[in-house]
């Protein structure tokens, strides 16, 4: 394939790719092509947030805004997080061994991933995780922090952006396709304040490094966003 011959010249050896960017702006969907096209490891960080988030929920160490974190850290250890891949050839994210793939995308868990995710240990370990997982390099991860903490040194960065209201009927129809009830409402406020908390986190905040390359995908369609890719991969290779 001619893609691949040329990505391939871009550098000799497999690449690690990050995807940085806001949430429900389709990160994933366009991660998972590009790992698909270039038969690479697809990693979903924001799942494992939503994984400790959701043990956090389970084990009662959060009551709305407040988080009993003293008690998640000490709990760290024994919180173990792993894709598994279903009978479809679909990665899946298991916590401590049980399937949770659907349950981290509901709104409870949502909702507090943003708070979650400013605790400084989770953090150190979901990155020693992350870059255990990239050992091998041929990887594309997605999330907020990966261009500019994970992996500082990615082969390519890009920083992905689309108008709020757009990420909101994105996640909406995503959710309702799921046959989950949501309110359209609900969804535009937790992505409005997700946005807030990510980028102004005192912690690896939400933003786009210097060396990233942006792609807003406010009226592109996934197709078109691979056409986007594959340009980008034939200039960058001269
Ligand atoms: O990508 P997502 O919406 O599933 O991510 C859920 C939350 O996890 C997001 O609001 C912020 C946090 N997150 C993070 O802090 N760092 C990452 N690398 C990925 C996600």
């Amino acid at each position: 394939m001619v893609f691949i011959a040329s990505i391939m010249n871009f550098r000799s050896d497999k690449l690690i790719i990050a995807i940085d960017g806001y949430s429900s702006c389709g990160k994933s969907t366009f991660a998972k092509a590009i790992a698909r096209e270039l038969s690479y490891l697809y990693i979903d960080s924001g799942a494992m947030y939503r994984a400790v988030t959701l043990f956090a929920i389970r084990n009662h160490f959060i009551n709305g805004e407040k988080i009993k974190t003293g008690k998640l850290v000490g709990a760290l250890d024994s919180i173990n997080i792993d894709f598994k891949r279903n009978s479809n050839g679909k990665y899946e994210t298991c916590l401590n061994g049980e399937n949770i793939e659907n349950e981290i995308r509901e709104v409870k868990v949502s909702e507090s991933v943003s708070n979650i995710s400013t605790i400084k240990e989770v953090r150190l370990k979901l990155v020693h995780l992350q870059r255990n997982l990239a050992k091998n390099k041929g990887i594309v991860m997605d999330g907020r922090d990966i261009g500019t903490t994970v992996f500082p040194d990615a082969d390519l960065k890009i920083f992905m952006t689309a108008e709020p209201e757009i990420r909101a009927r994105r996640r909406f129809d995503e959710l309702t396709a799921k046959g989950l009830h949501v309110e359209f409402r609900e969804i535009m406020k937790n992505i409005e304040e997700r946005d807030i908390k990510d980028s102004s986190r005192k912690i690896s905040p939400l933003r786009k490094a210097d060396d990233a390359i942006v792609l807003d995908n406010s009226y592109m369609t996934p197709e078109e966003q691979m056409v986007w890719f594959r340009e980008l991969i034939k200039q960058l290779s001269g």
